[in-house]
């Protein structure tokens, strides 16, 4: 763990200098050692540092001028200055300007590698949330996003013209259709994507406390409401707020989002104060919401509000030709985290995929394709592999007397012998030297075989 800090010692006394930078290494961190602050800026410069060990007092420039250079260049280095006589008047300085804190001379190593390990707390947790950003990213990244049909790629032309700007967006679609999957794309491709994406299900809350969730409260503003709360509106503040299945939302709570979106600014549940709020906003619906509106269910203008732009999503059905890709990601997704060796699928398989209608769209597909993955016994699916609802019908049984089980095998046998003569006699029009050369049979065997069968009409 500590191998991966690099410390950056700046100490005119040569012997000083070396005995930290040895100190340090021996705890396990990188150290490099500059005598002059001009030398450890160049560096600083072309070389990852994670904190800065300045001595005050240095010849050129001092310590606290190197540390405003480094800070030019990285503002959230910590520092950790080593004075020989301290003034309360140069350490409030060197704290008010950001430094970590400072020691007085001569170091106490106990001391110094303490603060060096609070400081570094700071560290890691940057270095982990810009991971975890960074992972985000990736995640809605288009590696795994399949849009091959000219249809998708039309929709994704629109969704990256639109994520750029600030407008609000109604996603519409079919379920499964992937809108929750866009309205993070737009998100994380906007210039928002630093800050919050929060997300409510108005379908999954109760209407009662749909307005609370949604801007807040203050306490005892309802029932049950013991601490003053934030709402989802000012959790997203500066970021993006997706309201899915928008067409659930109450009539009284219409009107008060509509406000909220006309005035940018919102009032918690109770209060009379409103704040400021600064959101991009997403809806989606499977719903007509035109039809909701004309039925006198939804509000025309807070339609008109939400549906600056419209993206909709077509269903798989329009769009087969990514069915074949779709398939090839969900094989790899869960043949990988199912730990299965399955890399195919057979043409008869696949064709049944593209020509089936899915009413539940990717989310079935993909639904569809995990279940053949935890089913497979093979490297390549097979269409016993995929649900029978799909119209895959299982092979009929071919039922014939000589199949019954119930019988020893030499009568199944004679039933079958029986069924060729009588077939090939027929052929023949009962022409029996005919019949007997087709069989390869004599004719006499054959009038023989006609009476032991029971042949005669
Ligand atoms: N183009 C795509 N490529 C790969 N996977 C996709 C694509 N579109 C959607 N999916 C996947 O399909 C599933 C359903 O997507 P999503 O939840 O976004 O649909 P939805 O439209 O919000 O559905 P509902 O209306 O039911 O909430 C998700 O697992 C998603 O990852
Ligand atoms: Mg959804």
């Amino acid at each position: 763990m500590k191998e991966q800090f690099h410390i950056m010692v700046v100490e005119d006394e040569k012997l000083a200098g070396r005995a930290i930078c040895d100190n340090l290494t021996r705890e396990g961190y990188q150290c490099v050692l500059f005598r002059n602050g001009e030398e450890a800026l160049s560096y600083f410069q072309n070389n990852p540092i994670d904190l800065a060990l300045l001595d005050y007092r240095l010849p050129g420039m001092n310590g606290e001028e190197l540390y405003r250079g480094i800070r030019k260049l990285n503002p959230m280095i910590p520092a950790i200055f080593m004075t020989a006589y301290s003034s309360v008047e140069k350490a409030v300085r060197l704290l008010k300007m950001g430094a970590f804190t400072y020691l007085t001379k001569p170091i106490e190593m106990d001391e110094l590698l303490h603060d060096i390990g609070k400081a570094l707390e700071g560290v890691i947790l940057r270095k982990e949330n810009r991971r975890l950003k960074e992972d985000l990213k990736d995640k809605f990244s288009f590696e795994n996003y399949i849009f091959h049909s000219p249809r998708m790629e039309q929709v994704i032309n629109l969704v990256l013209r639109a994520a750029d700007s600030s407008a609000n967006i109604l996603l519409t679609g079919e379920s499964g259709t992937g809108k929750e999957v866009i309205a993070n794309i737009i998100h994380f491709h906007s210039p928002r994507r630093e800050n919050k994406l929060v997300k409510a299900n108005l379908a999954a809350l109760p209407e009662t406390l749909v307005e609370a969730e949604l801007f807040g409260a203050v306490k005892g503003a309802y029932t049950g409401s013991v601490a003053n709360r934030a709402g989802k509106f000012e959790e997203a503040h500066k970021g993006t707020i997706f309201l899915d299945e928008i067409g659930e939302l109450p009539a009284d709570i219409q009107v008060k989002l509509l406000r909220t979106l006309q005035e940018r600014e919102i009032t918690r549940l109770g209060s009379n104060t409103p704040t400021k709020t600064d959101i991009r906003l997403i809806t989606a619906t499977n719903k007509d919401l035109q039809t909701l509106v004309k039925e006198g269910r939804f509000r025309e203008d807070l339609f008109f509000r939400l549906n600056v732009i419209d993206i909709h999503l077509p269903p798989l059905r329009e769009r087969r030709e990514d069915i074949k890709l779709l398939v090839d990601l969900f094989i790899k997704k869960y043949s990988s985290k199912e730990n299965k060796a399955v890399t195919g699928i057979s043409k008869q398989a696949l064709d049944m995929l593209v020509k089936y209608d899915y009413p539940g769209n990717i989310r079935e597909l993909e639904n569809i394709i995990e279940r053949a993955v935890v089913l497979a016994r093979e490297e390549t699916l097979t269409k016993n592999d995929l649900p029978l609802f799909m119209g895959n019908e299982p092979e009929p049984e071919i039922s014939h007397p000589a199949l019954d089980s119930s019988l020893p095998l030499p009568e199944r046998m004679q039933i079958i012998e029986k069924e060729i003569i009588r077939r090939t006699l027929e052929k023949h029009h009962n022409n029996q030297s005919r019949a007997a050369a087709e069989l390869g049979i004599s004719e006499s065997g054959l009038r023989y075989k006609i009476q032991t069968l029971h042949l005669k009409k």
